[in-house]
């Protein structure tokens, strides 16, 4: 490898905006348009933005351990970078190795490389996700998810293999990638031959400048480098008085807009699909109420299917105007091309930790100023464009800088169980890039304590521990399974997770008609012990009839997430057959012995029935509702029920619920009932 010196290298000055897409839409597929399709693909790689900076970012490479690169979305980075140090040679020092956020972007992007070197996937380029990988002894450039790099940071603590890591979509700042970058930097330091590019969309590029820094190096460790996207000018617009419902006003904006501006296309940000779905109805009201309205709506989230999301991306027929009403996904991870327009509600669902419950909860709250910007610079992307705040002025400038890191703002015994596989002793004093709040540690410490899963001296537990750091799933799911297998229930318990790893399998459509009708035809599935043991009722249904659409037609379910329910739970009885020793037995119709089950899981989110008639949480006395999408929502109520995660909207809403009975908690959790008393 020879030493290269470029013609210009630009310092980098200017700070580049952090943070901004939640983690709620984790499953999103990840898409890229191409507007250059129809080009070689050699020609193709020679148009991209991220060219020009080539011998830069060889250079800054050669003379720094950490590369902080910052490029719009599309600009090359993902497929670029790693071919870049191929060519010149980097990988004679070991693997280059690529971190993604998600497994369909792992895949779609190795797959992409490995067809611009006109190669097989496999052969240099290849990748490893749980459950499948493509790589070989010739592969030199390995895209994986983050999680497959912290597990082989098990068997080799050095990244020894590695010689070049690419963090991409860093902005993200999940858990994974925060605890990922805190785990780098302490083997950084202790193998100065490593290099590290952290690659964004948007980051707070000066943030991970200073975390990348520590004393006694003679030169900064990092440095940071902008690629120039090509933007215009975008006209922002705010509203003179706070608006009562986002919802209703981001039609009404999308409506006149559509009236009285010149052609282009509108993108509206809205925070769910429950969301995206109202303003998609109340939009073709508009439509229907006039003779040639000229507008083609199209919803956009997460868990829509592959072929559905496409459709933003086409242009609009000839003479019409689209717009997309969609969640966060579209703020940094896609571009749509044709969008002039950008309406913000100023919000976003987040998962959030509440301290009063202990637990996560789901949240819409105020977008940060960074997001707003992202969301802003959509408008853009062709042209000048507009940008219509649903909020006012002042609320804008109120908006917080950033929006805190997953680590800051969830429960954390997830990443304490990883943190603590990888014999980190102290959790406390782990150098994280954003440490979190030490009540949430301490809280997520007690609760795998009282799971079983650490000792008093807080070191992992033989097997119960070290089961719960290695299996995919929270630690309260990975203890029903493990008492499963003791208490012969591993088959059905199995199903039940495979089907809470998936997005609802409950069609909810939404006019009020086909509301009422799947209402009823969910019916013949639910049961008075609650969500999950409804959810087996599901897929044995689904199962017996053969898996067919029609069946699920009939009986309004989403044909698709079934599907995968069903390839989850094959893949997952496989892994557990294959590594874990989990005794698999059915109990054959014991429904109380799932419910048991159940509860040896979930025994610290208990509610009891107030005599006020009101649900309360066992642990902190707070009020929980049962949500209405719930089983039990229009059943009489129970005495005592478990349930698996909470909602905050209007009240603190209680989802995949599951009635249990008091001796239970005494029975299966002693030394956590022990302390708390069980009222009445
Ligand atoms: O990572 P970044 O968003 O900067 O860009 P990228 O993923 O490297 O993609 C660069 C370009 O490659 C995109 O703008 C697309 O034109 C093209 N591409 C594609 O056509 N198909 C893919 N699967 C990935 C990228
Ligand atoms: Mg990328």
């Amino acid at each position: 490898m020879s030493t290269l010196k470029p013609k210009f290298l630009k310092p980098e000055t200017d700070d580049a905006i952090t943070d901004s897409a939640g983690h709620e839409e984790a499953a999103a597929t990840s898409f890229v348009f191409n507007t250059n399709h129809n080009l070689g693909l050699q020609e193709q790689r020679e148009r991209l933005p991220i060219r020009k900076y080539r011998d830069q970012i060889l250079y800054c490479l050669e003379h720094h351990q950490v590369l902080i690169l910052v490029g719009e979305t599309g600009s090359g980075k993902s497929t670029q970078v790693p071919q870049y140090l191929y060519e010149w040679g980097w990988h004679t020092k070991g693997l280059i190795g690529i971190t993604e956020p998600r497994r369909v972007a792992t895949l779609t992007l190795a797959n992409r490389v490995a067809e611009e070197r006109g190669e097989l996937i496999g052969a240099t380029v290849g990748y490893v996700v749980r459950f499948m990988e493509r790589f070989t002894a010739e592969t030199h450039i390995k895209f994986m998810t983050e999680g497959i790099l912290l597990r082989e940071l098990l068997a080799d603590p050095l990244l020894t293999q590695y010689g070049v890591i690419i963090v991409d979509e860093a902005h993200e700042r999940n858990m994974l990638t925060d605890l990922l970058l805190g785990l780098l930097k302490k083997i950084l330091r202790k193998r100065s031959n490593l290099k590290l590019i952290i690659s964004s969309a948007t980051i707070d590029a000066s943030f991970f400048a200073e975390f990348f820094s520590w004393p006694g190096a003679d030169q900064p460790i990092s440095i940071k480098l902008t690629i120039e996207g090509r933007m215009h000018e975008v006209n922002h617009y705010y509203v003179n008085e706070p608006c009562a419902d986002y919802v209703r006003e981001t039609v009404e904006t999308a409506w006149k807009l559509h009236q009285r501006e010149p052609p282009g296309d509108i993108l509206a940000f809205l925070t769910g699909q429950d969301e995206v779905l109202e303003a998609r109805d109340l939009l073709q009201e508009y439509i229907a109420s006039t003779e040639t309205a000229n507008l083609k709506v199209l919803p956009m989230y997460g868990s829509m299917s592959s072929t559905d999301q496409l459709s933003v991306f086409f242009t609009a027929p000839k003479g019409m105007r689209k717009v997309v009403l969609a969640t966060n996904i579209a703020e940094t991870s896609l571009t749509i091309p044709g969008i002039v327009y950008v309406i913000d509600s100023g919000y976003v669902k987040l998962k959030c930790f509440n301290p009063s419950t202990c637990s996560d909860s789901l949240v819409i709250v105020p977008v940060s100023k960074a997001s707003a910007i992202q969301r802003a610079g959509r408008a853009g992307r062709l042209r000048p464009g507009k940008i219509f705040h649903l909020y006012t002025r002042q609320d804008y400038d109120a908006l917080a800088p950033r929006q805190p890191p997953e680590l800051r703002r969830s429960e954390l015994s997830a990443a304490v169980l990883q943190l603590k596989a990888l014999g980190i002793k102290n959790i406390l004093r782990f150098d994280f890039p954003s440490p979190p709040p030490a009540k949430n540690l301490l809280a997520a410490l007690e609760l795998l304590y009282a799971l079983n899963a650490l000792d008093v001296d807080g070191e992992l537990t033989q097997p119960v521990g070290y089961l719960l750091a290695e299996l995919p799933f929270s630690a309260m799911l990975s203890k029903m399974l493990f008492v499963s297998g003791q208490l012969g229930c591993a088959e059905e318990i199995i199903t039940i997770i495979a089907m809470l790893q998936v997005q609802s399998v409950f069609s909810r459509p939404a006019s009020a008609a086909a509301q009422q009708m799947g209402r009823i035809a969910h019916r013949h599935f639910e049961v008075a012990e609650g969500d999950l043991v409804t959810l087996l009722n599901v897929h044995s249904a689904f199962v017996e009839a053969g898996m067919t659409k029609e069946f699920c037609g009939q009986y309004y379910l989403i044909y698709r997430n079934l599907k995968r329910a069903c390839e989850l739970r094959e893949q997952l009885l496989n892994l557990i057959r294959r590594k874990y020793g989990i005794a698999i037995f059915s109990c054959k119709g014991d429904v109380e012995l799932l419910c048991k089950c159940i509860t040896a899981g979930f025994f610290t989110q208990v509610a009891y029935l107030h005599h006020s008639g009101v649900y309360r949480q066992i642990s902190s006395g707070v009020e929980l509702a049962i949500h209405p999408n719930s089983t039990l929502y229009t059943l009489p109520a129970a005495k005592y029920i478990v349930y698996g995660e909470l909602l905050q909207t209007t009240k603190l809403f209680m989802n995949q619920v599951t009635v249990i009975r008091q001796e239970w908690l005494t029975e299966l959790a002693p030394h956590y009932y022990q302390q708390t008393t069980v009222r009445d």
